[in-house]
């Protein structure tokens, strides 16, 4: 059979309130054009992320009940310890309340000033992070990852030439660690292929810089590599995850994403010394080792969605179904970055919307135009969020990404058929002005204004 089934049958729902234009109009102007500031009742389809805002399983509900809440020693945690030690092979395991707080734990310990911290393309939270303790944060992606048309299967791969030039310029005495964002969010979604982690773990070695992953969509990588690369065809997804987490000596990890849960991180570490210094910091702001900021219960959601992400039906289905959304609309002409990623699709403002400037956000007057035609919010990846006074960022996008096992496939034909229709009337879209906006990390807050045509 050629259809791709959602493979899961729906138990409990959750009612969408449907809006009618003349509501949204009114809604949308009062968030000033921020899709940050509209309430979640007043949206049809939300693809502002997919993290956090997973369905989980009624295996997971049921594992819930079983949470030990103990401040110490909790069965929770050995629980998801032994799902996460047979599925990584590390044994220092740090939960905590999400990927960033592993982040600031982990570079409160290896960064400082005068560091230098390598990634094929830094998350926002990962650079903040680094940069808050006056360390640097360099994106090393190949030239491919930087080209939305470039269809390379393995965009997110870090250029070795570039790491080697690096190390070379700065001295392997700055790079404390060197990082692999799996798949690279920042640039698409995109996967790094097994071939390019070796090469970079290999470099990393001969200079004794340790290798670590932010290994958010492990497991969305790791099927990536199976369909894509020569020689893992063959290979169970479980098996390449495992070769995969055996390269590096840490990993930081949002299990909101491949987790499969509503709140959780982890922090995998190889070097006991370091494990025992995070465990310290850890207790300062996320509680006690055995439960990291979260509860019981949410360690044992987690042990449980670590299990259900590496079903090879359930991985066919997700990148599949994120595939035949980025499809149908390449098949009506609508520019997106390609080829389709793993959790999400991109859709490349700058072809969408020539006739808008980089420094008037094409990109969120796309995700203003779809909200307004069909209660679809999505997230401007462009100049509002990486632009810096007169530079614009390097690419504008709006990001569509999937909640896992959330929507279905209507829900998904609805998003096409909004994104085809707004496309044909692209031309009445308008560029934007920010009015109002705090120093850092505006995307959140700032306020907007559309400009009135010549
Ligand atoms: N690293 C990557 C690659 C991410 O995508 C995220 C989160 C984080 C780290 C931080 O994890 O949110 O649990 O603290 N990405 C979300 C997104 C927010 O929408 O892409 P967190």
């Amino acid at each position: 059979m050629k259809t791709v089934i959602e493979p899961f049958r729906i138990k409990v729902v959750e009612p969408i309130r449907l809006t009618t234009p003349t509501e949204r109009e009114s809604i949308i102007r009062k968030a000033h054009l921020n899709m940050f500031n509209i309430h979640a009742r007043d949206v049809l389809i939300d693809l502002l992320t997919d993290s956090g805002t997973s369905a989980m399983s009624s295996e997971q509900w049921s594992a819930m009940m079983r949470g030990d809440e103990s401040y110490a020693g909790s069965e929770s945690f050995f629980r998801l310890y032994d799902q996460v030690q047979s599925m990584t092979g590390f044994e220092h395991i740090l939960p905590t309340h999400q990927g960033r707080a592993s982040e600031r734990i982990l570079f409160g310990l290896v960064g400082g000033p005068d560091k230098v911290i390598p990634n094929n393309s830094h998350f926002d939270t990962t650079r903040a992070n680094i940069e808050c303790t006056g360390a640097q944060a360099i994106d090393l992606v190949i030239d491919e990852g930087h080209d939305p048309q470039s269809r390379h299967p393995f965009k997110g791969n870090m250029d070795i030439d570039k790491l080697e030039a690096l190390i070379e310029r700065e001295g392997a005495g700055r790079i404390p660690i060197c990082m692999i964002t799996i798949t690279n969010n920042s640039g698409g979604g995109q996967p790094v292929s097994m071939e390019n982690m070796r090469a970079v773990q290999k470099v990393c070695r001969s200079h004794k810089i340790p290798f670590f992953l932010d290994a958010c969509r492990f497991a969305e990588n790791a099927y990536f590599i199976k369909k894509r690369e020569p020689g893992f065809e063959d290979r169970t997804v479980s098996s390449i995850v495992r070769d995969i987490f055996d390269l590096c000596d840490g990993a930081t990890i949002s299990a909101k994403k491949d987790g499969l849960v509503n709140i959780g991180g982890l922090l995998l570490l190889r070097d006991s010394e370091l494990a025992q210094q995070a465990r310290n910091s850890l207790i300062l702001t996320e509680g006690f080792p055995t439960y990291g900021g979260l509860a019981g219960r949410d360690l044992d959601a987690l042990a449980q969605g670590f299990r259900e992400i590496l079903d090879e039906a359930y991985l066919d289905y997700r990148i599949r179904s994120t595939a035949y959304l980025g499809e149908k609309l390449v098949e009506q002409g609508v520019p997106i970055l390609e080829p389709p990623g793993g959790h999400a699709i991109y859709l490349d403002a700058k072809r969408f919307c020539p006739h808008i400037e980089p420094l008037q956000f094409p990109a969120q007057a796309i995700a203003v135009g779809l909200y307004r035609m069909a209660g679809i919010r999505t997230v401007e990846i462009g100049s509002v969020m990486f632009g810096q006074g007169d530079t614009p960022a390097d690419m504008e996008l709006v990001r569509l990404a999937i909640p896992r096992r959330v929507y279905t496939q209507s829900h998904i034909d609805y998003v096409i058929e909004a994104i085809i229709e707004l496309y044909a009337k692209r031309q009445e879209l308008r560029g934007l002005r920010i009015v109002d906006a705090p120093m850092a990390l505006r995307h959140f807050t700032a306020k907007f204004e559309e400009i009135d045509p010549m």
